[in-house]
């Protein structure tokens, strides 16, 4: 086989990223991988601001893509195809990406990919840790909170997810809640280390119903009662309240997940795959307490728990580079006429 070598772009959210990844045969070398972040302009604001990130993606997107470009050592005209993020996310910073692959794609005469975001994370531990199909992946992040059995490069199934918000969403507002720094699941994880997890009883919601969906936004109002309760009896919240109220919230979600793994876990083993995986990815895949929580439980289980390097769980362009070389390799190419999708299921 000979080698290819795709430029990746990524744009939905609040990190424009751009990177090289080269692929022969079995062997894959993320030759760069440029990721610019946005936390600082939205820090102020709560959450990512549409318009602030899409402008930002605009100014930005070139940029990264020469940049990536350069550290891989290899000029545009070595590149076989461009792979871009085509949704789902936020329309502007999508539309950024799209654009600059399109001309990238016209100037260069090179096959242009529109890749799903979530089929990136999906396919990243194929690219770190060669795995077949099919696994099963519980996608965790600021934005997204789902059980995917992965049969094929274009072949998901959806077994269960959030209801509400994402698990990293209802992190970055305990954090906002208990005056923590964004983004607030480190910290949070940070001072749930110095918390009693049993003095705030926190509900698990949809824990006693069937199947894999889970809900996040009660936990977070539960939380709110919990500190305001405190804050009635004594005025305030001393640093160890704000400790206990931490590793309250994080327990609660580990036990979420932990269960709702098992359940998915059930279902993706029904299947009697040869060789057994559970991966995860995104930001939330991060937390010291999931990560030993789930790795117990798939051993357990025997199946082969994968997490996937940190920098390759978050938002990046090197997963997306990676799913367009797998695209190519199913025949899947877009035209010029590749429209962003703002909404857009696996
Ligand atoms: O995947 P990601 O970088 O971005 C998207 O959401 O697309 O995930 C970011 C999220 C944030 O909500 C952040 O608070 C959370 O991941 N996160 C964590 C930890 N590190 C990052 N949540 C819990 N514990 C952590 N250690
Ligand atoms: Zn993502």
């Amino acid at each position: 086989t000979t080698a290819l070598t795709i430029l990746g772009i990524e744009s939905s959210c609040d990190d424009t990223a751009a990177a090289v990844l080269r692929i022969n045969g079995s062997d894959a070398e993320i030759l760069s991988s440029v990721v610019a972040g946005q936390t600082e302009l939205h820090a102020d604001f709560g959450g990512v601001v549409p318009e602030i990130a899409a402008r930002a993606h605009a100014e930005r997107v070139d940029i990264c893509v020469e940049d990536a470009l350069q550290r891989s050592g290899l000029p545009l005209d070595q590149i076989d195809a461009i792979a871009v993020t085509a949704g789902p996310g936020l329309i502007g910073g999508v539309l950024a990406g799209v654009m600059c692959a399109k001309g990238l794609a016209l100037a260069t005469g090179k096959p242009l990919i529109g890749i799903n975001h979530l089929a990136g994370h999906a396919l990243t531990p194929r690219l770190t840790d060669g795995l077949d199909f099919p696994y099963l992946l519980l996608l965790v992040s600021g934005g997204h909170c789902q059980f995917l059995l992965v049969e094929g490069p274009d072949n998901f199934r959806r077994l269960g997810g959030t209801i509400d918000d994402a698990p990293g969403e209802a992190f970055d507002k305990t954090a906002k809640l208990l005056g923590l720094p964004q983004p607030g699941g480190p910290a949070v994880e940070r001072e749930a280390t110095k918390g009693d997890p049993r003095r705030f009883p926190l509900p698990r919601p949809l824990l006693d119903r069937p199947g894999c969906d889970m809900s996040f936004s009660g936990l977070k109002t539960a939380l709110l009662r919990a500190r305001d309760a405190v804050v009635e009896e004594k005025g305030g919240i001393t640093v160890q309240d704000r400790a206990d109220l931490c590793a309250a919230f994080q327990l609660a979600v580990v036990d979420i997940l932990h269960e709702k793994s098992r359940r998915a876990l059930i279902e993706y083993l029904a299947l009697a795959p040869s060789a057994p995986a559970f991966a995860v990815a995104g930001g939330v895949a991060a937390n010291g307490p999931i990560r030993t929580a789930l790795t117990q439980l798939a051993a357990q289980m025997g199946a082969n728990f994968v997490a996937p390097p940190l920098a390759l769980c978050t938002d990046n362009a090197a997963m997306i580079a990676f799913a367009g070389y797998e695209a190519l390799q199913n025949g899947q190419i877009s035209g010029l006429d590749l429209s962003a999708r703002p909404r857009w299921p696996l």
